[in-house]
């Protein structure tokens, strides 16, 4: 199938539900290979787009690529097999073929050069708003890269990935692909005027139980990130008193999460989820979730990433809490991801100097 990018031809196969890479009967060791870290975001998708600032953090579930060159010239052909939200895989097909084009370029990368069979899988599910994308991006450049002996640096991978985020996103941030690079708890500002963007690692007395619901709806991220932009150009004022007041809402909660102060932490969250409706991101199916979390304990509970489908994330300290949360959504016969948020330092890359970092070209 021919993708939508001159450079080169990219084909993705059909899904195929066999379950991560990790079994891979591939000739592992002799292949590129790379990961790259799922995400959730704690406070402010969206805003973040505009420059505010937004928090972060990477997730235990990683996506993984293989990358082996071919002989023949045939460009890249992609097996995606990652276990996902159904149709997740289907309906993200062109845009992957896009994200694809533009990451070779970016990776300096010609069509005459490129012949490349790559492998798509990991614990990370399909779901929609926990970074699939970006995590996939990264997991792939970082395969690339092995497989071609390019030496790309973190923050290279980083550009790349952001890149590659213009064909899910239309205009990302960059926090997604940051969290997938980097790993962690992040703090994220992006440099409206095109300078350094602002990474920081923010650091938890410990990690933290989470547990993310998702509405089983496969959500478009470029056509939300569209909408909001749209409102945003016809509503200046209401938006940019929004956009204020999500701004103190991350300095309250950068010092919250600092301070370990969990209960402040999920009250946050609880009004960052009503900014987020106030500018008609959220969803029926959302703010069931996010209800039913809370009703069931969660110190707070929000839409996250994208939104209009895709996932909510439930703060539940503690393994009980996270299991009652957990087993409330999959009895209503949604899916549940347990997992914790403020992973150990050793999970972690670097990130880079602080500012020092130059997202996109
Ligand atoms: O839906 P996701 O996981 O791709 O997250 C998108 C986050 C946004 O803030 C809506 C977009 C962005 O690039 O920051």
């Amino acid at each position: 199938m021919q993708h939508s990018c001159s450079l080169a031809p990219v084909t993705v196969t059909e899904k195929v539900l066999s379950g991560p890479c990790d079994n891979s009967p591939w000739r592992v060791g002799q292949t590129g290979q790379g990961s790259g870290f799922g995400k959730v975001i704690l406070f402010n998708e969206h805003f973040v787009v505009h420059g505010v600032p937004g928090i972060v953090s990477a997730i235990d579930s990683t996506a993984h690529a293989y990358a082996e060159a071919r002989k023949t010239g045939d460009g890249i052909t992609v097996r995606d097999e990652r276990k996902g939200a159904e149709g997740y895989t289907e309906q993200k097909k062109l845009q992957q073929q896009d994200s694809l084009g533009r990451m070779l370029k970016a990776m300096g990368l010609s069509r005459e050069e490129v012949s490349l069979e790559i492998r798509l899988g990991g614990t990370l599910p399909g779901f929609s708003g926990i970074g699939a994308s970006a995590a996939s991006s990264v997991a792939i450049a970082r395969a690339v890269a092995e497989e071609l002996k390019l030496d790309l640096s973190d923050e290279k991978i980083n550009d790349v990935a952001y890149e590659a985020e213009k064909a899910y996103a239309g205009t990302p941030s960059g926090i997604d692909n940051t969290a997938a690079t980097y790993g962690g708890l992040i703090w994220f500002k992006k440099a409206l005027g095109g300078g350094a963007n602002t990474i920081e690692r923010l650091s938890v007395t410990e990690p933290v139980e989470i547990v993310i619901g998702n509405t089983g709806t496969v959500a478009d991220t470029k056509a939300m990130v569209a909408g909001v932009a749209a409102r945003k150009k016809t509503n200046p004022a209401q938006y940019d008193r929004l956009c204020q007041q999500a701004e103190g809402l991350a300095i309250k909660a950068r010092r919250a999460l600092e301070d370990f102060d969990l209960r402040q932490v999920g009250e946050l969250m609880n009004e960052n989820h009503s900014q987020l409706k106030e500018i008609h991101v959220s969803s029926k199916e959302l703010d069931y979730l996010v209800d039913l979390a809370r009703e069931h304990g969660a110190f707070g509970a929000k839409l996250t990433g994208g939104g209009g489908g895709g996932c909510v994330v439930a703060l539940t300290p503690g393994k009980t809490l996270q299991e009652d949360v957990a087993a409330a959504i999959e009895r209503e016969g949604f899916q549940a991801l347990r997992t914790k948020i403020g992973r150990r330092k050793s999970e972690e890359k670097p990130v880079p100097a602080e500012g020092r970092k130059k997202i996109g070209f």
